[in-house]
C-alpha cells in the first residue's frame, strides 16, 4: 500500500453503486475522499459512515451558508458522521465561521474549511453582489477573515495557492480543486493547475474529480496522479 492523503478523489457521483464502484477500484492507494452535495442529496448519510467505516477519511462538502445556529447544527451532524473536513461560506461572515469552528470543538479530527470565492465567480458577478474588489482581493481578504474566526484553512483555486500561503501561514490547510494532468511528461506536470503545481505553490491537499472517476481505469488515472507528485 502506497498511500498519499494529499490526494482527494472527488465522488461526484448521483448514485451509491457508482461511488462504491470507484472506491473499491481504487483500493487501499486512495485513503480521503470528497462527497459533496450531489452524492449526499442522491444517497443520504450513509455513504460518509460506510466510507469512515472503511477507513477513509472524508471531506463533506457542505459549502455551509446559514444562520449560525444552523451552521453549528450541521457541522454537529458532520462531526457525528465522522467526517475530517467541512465547509463553510466566507460570505457569509465571521459569525457562521466562528460557529462552525466552535461546534467541530467535539470532534477532534474535524477541521473547518472556510470558501473564499466560487471559482466560477469573475470581478463582474462580484460587482452584481455589490462586492467591489476584485476576485483576487476578495479572496484574501476572506481568508484573512475565515482565519481570524479561527477557520483551520481555506478552499483555493490554483491561482490564490501562493498569495494564500503567504497570508495564511504554515499551519493553515489548503486544499486546492480544479487541478487536472495536462500530460504525462515531466514538464506537463509542473504546469499551472496541475496537482504537483498546486502542491508546490504551497497547497496541503488537492482534489482530483473527474480526471480520476472518469477514466476507463481510476487507479491508474490515481496512480498517475500520485507519480506526477514525484516527479
Ligand atoms: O473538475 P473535477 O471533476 O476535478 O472537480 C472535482 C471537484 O472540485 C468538484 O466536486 C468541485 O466541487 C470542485 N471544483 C471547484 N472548482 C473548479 C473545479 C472543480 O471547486 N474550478
Amino acid at each position: 500500500m502506497d498511500e498519499d492523503s494529499r490526494i482527494i478523489v472527488a465522488l461526484d457521483c448521483d448514485n451509491r453503486a457508482a461511488a462504491d464502484d470507484i472506491v473499491d477500484r481504487l483500493g487501499d492507494e486512495c485513503r480521503f475522499y470528497k462527497v459533496g452535495l450531489e452524492l449526499l442529496t442522491a444517497v443520504g448519510p450513509d455513504v460518509v459512515t460506510s466510507l469512515v467505516a472503511r477507513g477513509k477519511e472524508v471531506f463533506l462538502d457542505l459549502k455551509l451558508f446559514e444562520i449560525p445556529n444552523s451552521v453549528a447544527g450541521a457541522v454537529r451532524a458532520a462531526g457525528a458522521l465522522g467526517a475530517s473536513l467541512v465547509t463553510v461560506h466566507g460570505m457569509g461572515g465571521r459569525g457562521i465561521m466562528a460557529a462552525a469552528v466552535d461546534a467541530a470543538r467535539d470532534f477532534p479530527a474535524l477541521r473547518i474549511l472556510a470558501l473564499t470565492v466560487v471559482t466560477s465567480m469573475t470581478d463582474e458577478d462580484l460587482a452584481d453582489i455589490g462586492v467591489g474588489n476584485p476576485a483576487e482581493e476578495q479572496v484574501l481578504r476572506l481568508a484573512r477573515l475565515a482565519d481570524k474566526a479561527g477557520c483551520h484553512g481555506v478552499i483555493a483555486s490554483p491561482r490564490d495557492v501562493a498569495a494564500l500561503r503567504g497570508a495564511l501561514g504554515a499551519g493553515a490547510l489548503i486544499v486546492t480543486p480544479g487541478v487536472t494532468l495536462h500530460g504525462e511528461s515531466p514538464s506537463e506536470h509542473a504546469r499551472p493547475g496541475t496537482p504537483r503545481a498546486a502542491l508546490s505553490a504551497g497547497a496541503s491537499h488537492v482534489v482530483v474529480g473527474r480526471t480520476v472517476t472518469r477514466a476507463t481505469d481510476p487507479a491508474a488515472a490515481f496512480r498517475l496522479v500520485r507519480n506526477s507528485l514525484a516527479v
